[in-house]
């Protein structure tokens, strides 16, 4: 076997592609952001990773929450353009359809899963505040279910791929396995 060395940054995927809703001096805001994890069961903490320069951090540290909102493949254009374009340079309040739930933070109508957050803690590492915030309220569109259960089909969700110097979005493929289970099945 050979293995080559990479760049230390390397990581071929983050997969979950979503976008940061918060209230920056006044206007709702939106990012794009794919560094997002569920880091706690119950309660339910959320990581986000926000770059400490972007124009959403002073919303998020301002009103001490912000939104996680799961967009369709139907939103790429929009969530890409989320994710060149800073608040700093242009109102990105009018790009969605916002309702608002407990929190002071924008969350948008069009993604089929929504959720608000309160601020639990900021660590700050050199270029990234690693955020974690507890969701207070998940909002599911009914279309989105099948048999009154959320249909990862019909939601079909955007996924970041960062390969090296080809970034790109793709939607969710085949299921191949049940989780916790083949492994139970398998025989050593
Ligand atoms: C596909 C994609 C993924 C991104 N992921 C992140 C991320 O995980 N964290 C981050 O801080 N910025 C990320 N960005 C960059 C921000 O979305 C971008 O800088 C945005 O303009 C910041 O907006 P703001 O200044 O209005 O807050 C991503 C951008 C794209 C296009």
């Amino acid at each position: 076997m050979t293995f080559v060395k990479l760049d230390q940054r390397f990581s071929p995927y983050q997969m979950p592609c979503v976008i940061i809703g918060s209230i920056v001096d006044g206007r709702p805001n939106f990012m794009t952001l794919t560094w997002a994890s569920r880091v706690n069961r119950s309660p339910p903490v959320w990581m986000v990773s926000v770059n400490v320069k972007h124009y959403t951090m002073e919303g998020i540290r301002e009103n001490k929450a912000f939104t996680i909102n799961f967009p369709s493949i139907d939103l790429m254009q929009k969530v890409d353009y989320i994710g060149v374009t800073s608040g700093r340079q242009a109102d990105k309040s009018k790009l969605f359809t916002i309702f608002y739930g407990d929190t002071k933070a924008p969350m948008i109508e069009e993604c089929p899963l929504t959720m608000e957050l309160t601020l639990t803690s900021l660590n700050e590492l050199p270029d990234h505040f690693v955020v974690l915030g507890t969701a207070v309220n998940t909002f599911f569109d009914e279309r989105f279910l099948s048999d009154g259960k959320p249909d990862l089909e019909k939601m079909n969700l955007i996924i970041y791929t960062g390969i090296e110097g080809n970034p790109s979005y793709w939607s969710i493929g085949e299921m191949q396995a049940r989780a916790f289970k083949i492994g139970k099945e398998f025989k050593a």
